[in-house]
């Protein structure tokens, strides 16, 4: 027997706001068709200017809630990955922990960029699989839109906002990879590349600060780094290529996607892609994905499904779910 972190329930939420690429070219030297042939990317949504990350991800909290017929005060743990709280403290975890009408659990926020729900899924796992949690609420929630600079058309025009959110609930398994949860995770970091991607101001430097990126360097190590981790977490529960149903990658340019699939020996029609109506949105993007991918009917109970993704730090990893 082993204790398993099976998913009960899926939701996400979008700001109303959609930016379309043709908006960009009223105020930068760039065009729709460039956006899209180099990313994929064709809308985002951005956030009003009243709402903030904790908004994002408590609808995307009572959404998830819905679908598993669970109260708020039924959680144990909520594990919010954002690199965009709302306040330096206390997290934007505690915020939605009070929204849904839980004081009874316990919440903390992960920062680990666009690898942030990849690392909060494997935490959320880890603490049901020691039992100090039955029921673990795993959320991604970013406003990325506050950090950009709208001047530097390199990066202003690929992220976008939302959140989305997953319950996972403990189940006893047989120890075997046809159990339906989390079969395995695969972390990896490496501070080495810290300046590829970074926000350029914090606490600490005593200002916001704006999102700074060396684009084809982070693309030459997504391609390199995202298939790999994908094996080696199919690898530790003796799966494959061939037993994958679903990847679901982090959405930053669906040519990254592309050769990650390619790479992985997945053809495209078992990859969900939302980065041409979501843009990047870091944390939030895998579960934006995994809510539209089970909206859609793509995926279903028993599926097998991989996340992999990977952003500033470098931080990138990958999570095995049976659905
Ligand atoms: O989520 C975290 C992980 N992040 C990522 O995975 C992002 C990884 N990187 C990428 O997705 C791509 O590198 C980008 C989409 C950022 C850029 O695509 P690229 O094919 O690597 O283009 P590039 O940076 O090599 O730029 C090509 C040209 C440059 O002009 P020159 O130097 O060749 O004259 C850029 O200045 O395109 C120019 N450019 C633009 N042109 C029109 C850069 N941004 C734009 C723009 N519109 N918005």
């Amino acid at each position: 027997m082993m204790r398993r972190a099976v998913v009960k329930g899926v939701g996400h939420y979008l700001p109303e706001r959609v930016v379309p690429n043709a908006e960009f070219e009223a105020t930068l030297d760039t065009t729709d068709e460039w956006i899209k042939a180099r990313s994929g990317i064709e809308r985002r949504h951005f956030a009003a200017d009243d709402q903030h990350t904790s908004d994002l991800a408590t609808e995307a909290a009572k959404a998830a809630l819905a679908m598993a017929g669970m109260q708020g005060s039924d959680i144990d743990a909520i594990i919010l990955a954002t690199s965009t709280s709302d306040l330096t403290f206390p997290s934007a975890a505690t915020m939605v922990q009070h929204n849904i009408g839980n004081s009874t659990g316990y919440a903390f926020d992960v920062q680990a960029v666009c690898a942030g729900f990849v690392y909060a899924l494997a935490n959320a796992n880890a603490l049901i699989a020691s039992g100090q949690a039955d029921r673990v609420m795993v959320i991604g929630a970013e406003t990325f839109s506050r950090i950009m600079d709208w001047t530097d058309r390199s990066t202003c025009v690929l992220f976008g906002d939302g959140a989305g959110a997953v319950i996972l609930e403990a189940e006893d398994g047989t120890g075997a990879n046809t159990d339906r949860g989390i079969l395995s995770t695969d972390l990896n970091s490496d501070g080495r590349y810290k300046d590829l991607l970074y926000v350029d101001g914090g606490v600490s430097t005593q200002n916001t600060g704006m999102l700074r990126m060396e684009g084809k360097e982070v693309f030459r190590h997504a391609v390199e780094k995202l298939a790999k981790t994908a094996e080696t977490a199919l690898e530790k529960v003796g799966l494959g290529a061939d037993d994958v149903t679903w990847v679901v990658p982090h959405q930053a340019n669906i040519r990254i996607i592309q050769s990650t699939a390619k790479k992985l020996g997945v053809g495209m029609e078992r990859v969900i892609v939302t980065v041409q109506d979501h843009g990047n949105t870091s944390a939030a993007s895998i579960p934006l994905a995994l809510s539209v991918g089970v909206q859609n009917g793509q995926i279903k109970q028993g599926d097998l499904v991989v996340t992999e993704a990977i952003g500033g730090g470098l931080a990138w990893g990958s999570v095995v779910i049976r659905w």
